[in-house]
């Protein structure tokens, strides 16, 4: 029953266990033995899927030099940080990987590696730490902390890689037991007085490195900051590979919304649709939905964060679907809103036109490389146009007033960074110029609450978003999400469909 509900299992990873067993931390012998073996750990390798991974790939197209390259290019800009800031040069970074947590009992949650950790290791063991040590003119070295062999966790949660053999795997330049990691912290801070640390003490994500960290800093008057804006820095501009990761992440969710949408009908319940989008997400390959989706049929479209997604749809309701899925740790965004009989009212219709000339207006000011914040004041302006066109915002506004008016209708921001995170990299600011490389959203919507009387009784209860997601290019936006289809005739032939 274990393996049933629990899919990553002994029998899924091969696993030998009289081979693990013999495989301890140190020995040569196990080095040998493993390399003889089918190289099994607790995630894909090339040796056992070998549909998914190359030889030389640690993730789905992430080879084992583009970990490396992160891990040096972090170093780098730390370093250079360093010396214009005048500061120590000699530097360890603590990167904690997420823990096991449990649902109830002994009963563990599917497991999500942070995606900081995963981002500079590929790595998907809970509980193990990355530690990059900077020393001396340019000496830089990567140490992944592992939990290590045991027979017991490992007939309940499946294989773990050998601290001995952690470097093969990751590319790392050693692997050492996790028990080792606070010995191997206080040594380093002892010899070296004035090291510098960068470990986000503010944000703990595993706690066993968190303690250690306490401890150390109660001994060791070392300076210590947070890695995390340099992480993001280099997260925001995404390299080919992930770009071609995102674009199937983002191809997997438009496909699966499409078919969502076609087989909707009135009186489905919303977590009919939920359930049909997940598994429409996992049928091409995705992972898990990135984000609990919102499913909000009529007017609980205008609860912006509705995942409570239980209630019917009625006749005449549109709904306002915004879902993403996870693919190889890359993450889609994507809504749409359509009626569930496959024709609007008059008000739906002219509220939903104008969000989706908004967003495209929105999309095409993408080619000047504006910063996100300036995306929202355009979103802002053009939004409050079109409402006053229609007779909802007063005439007589304008400026600041016409703005504020339109943010009642739209409270929320038309744009975030997007990637592993679904708000991804948010330690980087959004007034700065978007860039070629980086991934974001486009995402206007309107909502009107029932009780607001400043508008017509018609449109009252009406709640609408369209969201992209964007491609920055030197040749202007791309929109990974085309396929999903949006034009008001389109959206009314996939959801007049009756499948
Ligand atoms: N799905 C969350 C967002 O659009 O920001
Ligand atoms: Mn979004
Ligand atoms: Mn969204």
């Amino acid at each position: 029953m274990f393996k049933k509900v629990f899919g990553v299992t002994s029998t899924s990873y091969s696993i030998n266990f009289t081979k693990i067993l013999k495989c301890s931390s140190y020995s040569r012998e196990s080095i040998e033995v493993h390399s003889t073996t089918k190289k099994c750990i607790g995630q894909p390798t090339h040796y056992t899927h070998p549909q998914l991974l190359k030889a030389n790939e640690i993730t789905p197209m992430i080879t084992v030099k583009e970990y490396q390259s992160r891990r040096a290019k972090l170093l780098e800009n730390i370093s250079q940080f360093c010396s214009r800031k005048k500061q120590v040069q000699d530097f360890m970074v603590i990167i904690p990987s997420a823990s096991k947590k449990y649902m109830s009992d002994k009963i563990p949650y599917v497991f999500r590696q942070n995606t900081e950790f995963l981002y500079l290791t590929g790595c998907q063991e809970p509980d193990s730490c990355l530690v990059l040590i900077k020393s001396g003119y340019d000496q830089f070295t990567s140490v992944l902390f592992v939990q290590g062999k045991d027979a017991h966790s490992e007939l309940w949660d499946g294989p773990r890689v050998c601290p001995s053999t952690v470097n093969e795997y990751f590319g790392v330049d050693q692997g050492l037991p996790m028990k080792e990691l606070e010995n191997y912290l206080q040594l380093n801070c002892k010899t070296k007085k004035d090291l510098h640390l960068w470990y986000d003490l503010l944000s703990p994500v595993q706690l066993n490195v968190h303690n250690a960290m306490q401890n150390m800093l109660k001994h060791n008057k070392n300076f210590l900051d947070s890695p995390k804006v340099f992480i993001d820095q280099l997260r925001l501009i995404k390299s080919s590979a992930e770009i071609e990761l995102m674009r199937k992440s983002c191809l997997i969710a438009s496909e699966a919304i499409t078919t969502t949408i076609e087989n909707s009908f009135p009186g489905i319940n919303e977590h009919e649709i939920n359930a049909k989008v997940d598994y429409e997400c996992r049928m091409r390959g995705a992972q898990y939905l990135a984000y609990p989706p919102v499913v909000a049929g009529g007017s609980r479209a205008n609860i912006i964060h509705y995942i409570t997604n239980n209630q019917v749809v009625g006749e005449n309701e549109m709904v306002l679907m915004d879902a993403g899925c996870e693919y190889h740790g890359y993450s889609s965004d994507i809504t749409r809103t359509w009626p569930i009989e496959g024709r609007f009212t008059k008000e739906q219709e002219e509220l939903y036109e104008v969000v989706l000339q908004t967003q495209k207006e929105v999309i095409g000011l993408c080619t000047n490389l504006p910063p996100l914040d300036s995306l929202f004041d355009s979103m802002c302006k053009i939004l409050g146009k079109k409402l006053q066109e229609l007779g909802l915002i007063p005439k007589s506004l304008s400026g600041t007033s016409l703005l504020k008016a339109s943010y009642r209708f739209c409270p929320h921001h038309v744009s975030h960074y997007l990637g592993m995170d679904v708000h991804d990299t948010p330690s980087i600011t959004r007034n700065i110029p978007t860039r070629p490389g980086m991934i974001v959203t486009v995402e206007p919507g309107i909502y009107v609450q029932d009780n607001n009387e400043m508008v017509p009784k018609e449109y009252r209860g009406i709640g609408i978003r369209i969201e992209d997601d964007i491609l920055i290019t030197a040749n202007g936006p791309e929109v990974l999400t085309s396929s999903c289809p949006k034009e008001i005739t389109d959206i009314l032939e996939i959801s007049s469909k009756k499948n």
